[in-house]
């Protein structure tokens, strides 16, 4: 009798547990076969009227459906469950998201982008040297023999007796010159180096830019041209300009540009010491000897090399008194440009 009391139970809570949908349904369940008057503990009551012969058995088969229905409920209670919680969570649309800053270019390379782009109209190709470089290409070649004073104009990082971190963009003029015949024009970008104590007018670590161009006939007037015409696009026009004589070991005859000074227009203040003029710029014919280290015959080529500090052309153009903010990656001075 209880044995098939038994059966029926099973295919009933088989039936009830199959339409359950969701939580409060399986609840109901429980209720009805697990619950302490439930269908089940019910049967366990009636188990005590079963006959000696009868229990063993009967006691066995309503363990194993006790067993049956509580493994059947906890599977789909715990199915339920992870499928209601992830319905359960919803999705805030009107929260505000998450600002993604976008960063914009360092105002050295905003600076680089506008010289390039200038000489690129002048009619400049754009290379690139090494910031390793030899004694050799540094100095040697460019005219500074190894006792020459000039040295002492360019406090030198050496690696070694061989090898330092340039001083200056001009060893890429040999670099250019040793593997190209001319006519070369070119704007040779870069980090140079120099053994400084960092203050507001000087650092360890800066950028130039060079410029070389080399040809038959080339004169100290298209060398003019050719900077008036830069100084005219990046200053804007309107702007006085001087060349003075001046000396470098590799340029013969040598200059420094000056432009009016942006802030007093020439009256003189503190910025130009005085003076109204600004220096933007070195400057010079080729010298014939650099022309023997590389090869080039210097009564059939003439040229004019350039260059100059980049940090300090956008100090000059954008009013910054201190160096050292180029490199500092202060953010509220970055995002002004
Ligand atoms: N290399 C020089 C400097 O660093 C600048 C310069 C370049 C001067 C080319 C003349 C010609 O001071």
């Amino acid at each position: 009798m209880l044995s098939e009391r038994i059966q029926i139970i099973r295919s009933e809570f088989d039936s009830d547990i199959s339409k359950v949908s969701d939580l409060k349904d399986l609840e109901n369940v429980r209720i009805k076969y697990l619950s302490r008057n439930g269908e089940i503990s019910t049967l366990f009551e009636d188990l005590k009227t079963a006959t000696k012969e009868e229990k063993p058995l009967v006691g066995k088969s309503l363990n194993e459906l006790r067993n049956y229905a509580t493994t059947q409920f906890n599977l789909l209670k715990e199915n339920l469950e992870t499928a209601s919680s992830s319905t359960d969570e919803k999705i805030d649309i009107t929260l505000p998201g998450i600002t993604k800053i976008l960063g914009s270019k360092h105002l050295l390379t905003q600076t680089l982008d506008e010289i390039k782009s200038i000489f690129k109209g002048l009619g400049f190709s754009i290379l690139e040297g090494p910031e390793l470089e030899s004694d050799y290409n540094n100095f040697e070649a460019l005219n500074f023999p190894s006792d020459h004073p000039a040295r002492d104009m360019q406090d030198t990082f050496f690696i070694n007796k061989e090898f330092l971190l340039r001083t200056h963009t001009s060893p890429v003029q040999i670099r250019v010159m040793s593997s190209h015949k001319p006519p070369v024009r070119a704007i040779m970008p870069g980090r140079v180096y120099r053994n400084e104590a960092v203050s507001s007018r000087s650092y360890c670590m800066f950028h130039q830019v060079e410029g070389l161009y080399v040809d038959s006939g080339v004169t100290f007037a298209e060398l003019k041209g050719t900077l008036v015409s830069f100084a005219q696009q990046f200053y804007g026009e309107g702007l006085n300009y001087r060349f003075r004589p001046s000396f470098f070991p590799f340029t013969e005859p040598s200059a420094e540009m000056d432009i009016t000074c942006y802030l007093c227009h020439g009256k003189g203040c503190k910025v130009c010491k005085q003076t109204g003029w600004l220096e933007i710029l070195g400057c010079g014919m080729v010298d014939p000897n650099v022309f023997g280290f590389v090869d080039y015959d210097s009564e059939k080529y003439t040229g004019y090399a350039f260059g100059m500090g980049i940090e300090r052309t956008a100090m000059l153009k954008y009013g910054i008194s201190d160096i050292r903010v180029f490199f500092e990656n202060d953010i509220r001075f970055l995002k002004q440009f």
